[in-house]
């Protein structure tokens, strides 16, 4: 099995607001950081990606967040849009521009998610059909939340079934081959260490199995740092009971409320590992106003050395790679 960041696409995907977004950015640093052109699609439209770097972007634009690390916004609207521009030139670009054919083609059940998921495969292509359009490395697809995100992966295998000859069938295939391969693909949850998130990952995994896809690896985001072992908070609560009122019982309460919220965590951080059988990847939860450019370094810090832990990483030179074709 090859590292991590050595496939061309990755579909970072886990429960809406657990930090999705902001660890497909670190895991982008990760990889620019080791020579790879980089860039994170957004399939969700929230421009999230692009917001950590104080960025505006206008949709579908790709813009360079740092060395190396692109982000992109993705809709279907201008996927589509692109999509007949290229594949059938002038007839396709009325079209697309048409709105009848365009309320018609997102009508039919899974077109977005198929042109969404068209452009994320795309983008991972040596051979860019975008006119103009540098090669990436590697592509991390920012996924919708659990359920659609596991959805989305099956998109283009249904397309392929029930269309079975045309073009789009064609297509389709291709990107469902894609995303079969081992080598090309891989899939990472993201969660936080709460009962909800947790039980969204083990679904997934579950969910993958079924679609013949594995569950590469998990990252655990925003974990409280054990301050206290055992011992430690049994003296604190003894401490706080004789307080009685006294000046230090706040603090204490506040120290203990801390300590019980971390093993709350870590409960749910071994029920996640043994129902997935495997370890996960521990990122810190980071006390900031907001997660910005010094933020996320030190995120992607804290995941390359997971990535290293877990025989992750490292793996093949960039260089090597992309004249390796
Ligand atoms: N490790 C962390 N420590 C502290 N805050 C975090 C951490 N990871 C994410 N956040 C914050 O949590 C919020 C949700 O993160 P985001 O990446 O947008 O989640 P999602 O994409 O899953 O909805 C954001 O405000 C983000 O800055
Ligand atoms: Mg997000």
């Amino acid at each position: 099995m090859p590292a991590l960041l050595d496939r061309r696409l990755i579909f970072v995907t886990g429960k809406g607001g657990v930090g999705k977004s902001t660890v497909a950015t670190a895991l982008g640093l990760v990889a620019a950081r080791r020579g790879l052109r980089t860039i994170v699609a957004e399939l969700a439209s929230q421009s999230r990606v692009t917001r950590t770097f104080e960025r505006e972007s206008a949709p579908f634009e790709e813009v360079e967040l740092a060395e190396r690390l692109y982000a992109i916004s993705i809709d279907p609207q201008s996927a589509m849009e692109e999509y007949l521009r290229v594949k059938t030139g002038a007839v396709g670009q009325a079209l697309g521009s048409s709105r009848l054919f365009g309320a018609l083609a997102m009508a039919t059940p899974g077109m977005r998610e198929l042109l969404s998921i068209g452009k994320a495969w795309e983008l991972a292509q040596l051979e860019r059909r975008t006119e103009g359009a540098g090669a990436y490395d590697l592509v991390i697809v920012d996924s919708p939340a659990t359920g659609h995100g596991a959805g989305l992966l099956r998109t283009p295998r249904s397309f392929a079934e029930m269309a079975r000859v045309g073009p789009i069938a064609h297509q389709a295939q291709a990107i469902a081959t894609t995303i079969a391969d081992p080598g090309f693909t891989a899939v990472v949850a993201v969660t936080t260490a709460e009962e909800m998130p947790v039980n969204e990952t083990l679904w997934l995994a579950g969910e993958l199995a079924e679609q013949q896809l594995s569950l590469e690896t998990t990252i655990v985001n925003a974990l409280y740092p054990p301050r206290f072992s055992a011992a430690e908070a049994e003296a604190l609560t003894r401490a706080r009971d004789r307080a009685g009122g006294a000046a230090g019982e706040a603090a204490l309460e506040t120290v203990l409320a801390q300590h019980g919220r971390s093993e709350a965590q870590r409960e749910q951080l071994a029920r996640l590992c043994e129902g997935l059988a495997q370890s996960a990847i521990e990122l810190p939860f980071l006390f900031c106003d907001r997660i910005g450019p010094r933020e996320l370094e030190l995120l992607a810090d804290a995941l390359r050395s997971g990535l290293e832990r877990h025989g992750l990483e490292p793996g093949v030179p960039a260089a090597d790679r992309r004249d390796g074709g």
